[in-house]
């Protein structure tokens, strides 16, 4: 489903990702692990077509994300799901709006809107949030919109960087089950994260970054 092939980043004379290569099958759940500027964020950039490498190729299903024209990003963007750690949720619009906004300016109709809508929300847990603005909202369940409006198109492929960034312990937890709901759905997820308890809860494959290398790249409990 990803192939990397040797991509390398410089900023100035700055590498911050070198020679870096890996491929993930569909299903799989991946943690992007590794220290504070160790290339987490510009890996997850790269992958997603925000940030053009200087070597190397990126494929992610038919798409060569590391040649494609800001046209074809944006039909690839549609595609995929991504959630940041800062949330971006329209702050005058609803739960259910937020969530549904895509499904909207891609033109669906209203019945199909509603019901893929509430579908998502039920799987995040906001279904008694529907009808709260942003600011009503915790910082879990911002976090959660911001999941239920990556997935409402229903993507393959799920890229999420540092998001249990803002959340307490509690709060975290509960997003890491989620997204392994969401792979256990069959959603492909690519996670960005440098917390280790986040990882120790996923346990799952974890590709380790240490100042823009491919450290270490390994399944299960060991990080
Ligand atoms: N636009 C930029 N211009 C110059 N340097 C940059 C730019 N973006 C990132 N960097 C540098 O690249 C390195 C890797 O940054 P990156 O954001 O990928 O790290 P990270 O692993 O995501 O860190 P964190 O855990 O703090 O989010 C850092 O040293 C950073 O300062
Ligand atoms: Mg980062």
């Amino acid at each position: 489903m990803i192939a990397v092939k040797n991509i390398t980043k410089k900023y100035k004379d700055r590498t911050v990702l070198q020679d870096i290569s890996f491929t993930v099958d569909g299903g799989e759940f991946v943690c992007i692990a590794g220290n504070s500027g160790a290339g987490k964020s510009t890996l997850i950039h790269a992958l997603i077509g925000a940030t053009k490498t200087d070597n190397g190729e990126i494929e992610v299903d038919t798409y060569k994300v590391s040649a494609l024209n800001p046209e074809q990003i944006q039909e690839y963007r549609r595609k995929i799901g991504i959630v940041f750690q800062d949330y971006k949720l329209l702050p005058k619009r609803t739960v259910f709006e937020n969530v549904a906004f895509a499904l909207q300016v891609a033109g669906y109709d209203d019945e199909f809107i509603q019901k893929r809508t509430a579908e998502v929300l039920k799987l995040t847990g906001l279904e008694d949030h529907r009808n709260n603005l942003p600011h009503e909202l915790s910082g879990g369940e911002r976090q959660r919109t911001a999941i239920a409006r990556a997935l409402v198109h229903a993507p393959e492929l799920l890229f999420a960087d540092e998001p249990t960034g803002n959340l307490d312990p509690e709060n975290t937890e509960a997003l890491a089950k989620l997204l392994l709901k969401i792979n256990k759905g069959g959603t492909t997820i690519i996670l960005a994260t440098h917390d280790k308890d986040v990882i120790g809860m996923i346990k799952k494959r974890i590709i380790t970054l240490d100042n823009g290398r491919l450290v270490s790249d390994k399944r299960g409990t060991n990080f």
